[in-house]
């Protein structure tokens, strides 16, 4: 079975869009049995954050939410990416065969550049040092959203450069895995569901604040008795991405929004029915993220032991590309 490598940026709060996109392939993986190494990419959310206190606090409620969310430190390697030092090392040893030309590829970078983000060295490298977090540990599958596809396939143009450059079977050369049902999943506003754009939906909210963000979700005017196109609404985006397409309860809303009948169906409805869903398919996450919160050193002894088996592998890999390269 192929060993599994992804991560997620210490960047906010987690939201149904990584968890549709990313998390519950993890989980899915763990359950089949794969060689898993999930962390946490603190040194890529360097490329943004500037709030130390605020950096701490989100890796620490990452790795509890990866552990609410069901990830299990027996099954799984958890760790930290900066616990790791021997990426970066191997991040300067693929910078060094990577050419100019992928880089200034990336549409990440261009994409921040476009918002307005400064445009620091880190940035402009961030898939050189992704390619090495999945390289580091021989990882061959790589469960990721569909935004993060280029940077599945750097990864793979620079593994093959190196070898060829040092004439040596080096690295693995990883794939990516996109959930099943592949697309981005849209946020409040309608466009990417990100933490970068304020427009998310965290399902451990308390019940209040996330019925009101589910209600928030914008939506055109038609009215309870017209007919409704599911396919371009929102909410029903992110109820079937959920639920699952072929789950009754999907098929059954679709229908109600085709045909609302003469009591009438409205997005208000669609809405209730979402925040319904979430608050039950979230109920054991939510509690156990709870019990949780409250056990800092457990945390941290997973965190540690996470560490030494991604050191462990990441050790042998650095040696051989040392060997390759002449060190
Ligand atoms: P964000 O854009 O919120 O900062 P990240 O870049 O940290 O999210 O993404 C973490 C993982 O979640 C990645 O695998 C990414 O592809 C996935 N992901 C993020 N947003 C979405 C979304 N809206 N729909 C599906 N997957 C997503
Ligand atoms: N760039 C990824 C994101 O923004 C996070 C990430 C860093 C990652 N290193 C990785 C994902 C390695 C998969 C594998 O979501």
């Amino acid at each position: 079975m192929p060993r599994v490598l992804s991560g997620v940026q210490p960047t906010g709060q987690l939201h149904l869009g990584n968890y549709t996109g990313a998390i519950r392939q993890f989980l899915d993986l763990q359950a089949a049995g794969h060689e898993m190494y999930v962390f946490v990419a603190s040194y890529h959310a360097l490329t943004s954050a500037r709030d130390p206190v605020q950096l701490r606090a989100n890796i620490h409620q990452i790795v509890v939410d990866y552990l609410a969310f069901g990830l299990d430190p027996a099954k799984t390697h958890i760790y930290l990416q900066h616990d790791v030092p021997e990426v970066t090392e191997l991040c300067w040893l693929l910078s060094c065969v990577c050419p100019m030309s992928l880089m200034e590829k990336a549409v990440s970078y261009k994409d921040k550049l476009a918002k307005g983000m400064s445009a620091n060295v880190g940035l402009f490298t961030y898939p050189l040092l992704q390619a090495a977090d999945i390289l580091a540990v021989d990882a061959e599958l790589v469960p990721v959203g569909k935004d993060q596809v280029q940077h599945l396939e750097l990864a793979r143009d620079i593994a093959g450069r190196f070898n060829s450059d040092f004439k040596a079977e080096v690295f693995q050369l990883p794939e990516y895995r996109l959930a099943g049902d592949a697309g981005l999943l849209p946020g409040t506003d309608g466009e990417k569901m990100s933490k970068s754009y304020g427009n998310t939906i965290d399902p451990f909210q308390d019940e209040p604040a996330l019925r009101k963000r589910i209600l928030s979700i914008k939506t055109d005017s038609l009215g309870l008795h017209q007919a409704k196109d599911p396919e371009r609404c929102s909410v029903y985006q992110i109820f079937r991405a959920i639920a699952g397409a072929q789950d009754a309860r999907t098929l059954a809303l679709a229908e109600r929004y085709r045909t609302p009948g003469t009591a009438g169906f409205g997005y208000g409805h669609a809405k209730l029915a979402l925040a319904e869903l979430v608050l039950e398919h979230f109920s054991d996450a939510r509690q156990r993220r709870i019990a949780l919160m409250a056990k800092p050193e457990y945390i941290a002894e997973v965190l540690r032991q996470g560490a030494r088996a991604a050191r462990a592998k990441a050790q042998e890999v650095v040696s051989r590309a040392r060997t390759a390269v002449g060190l």
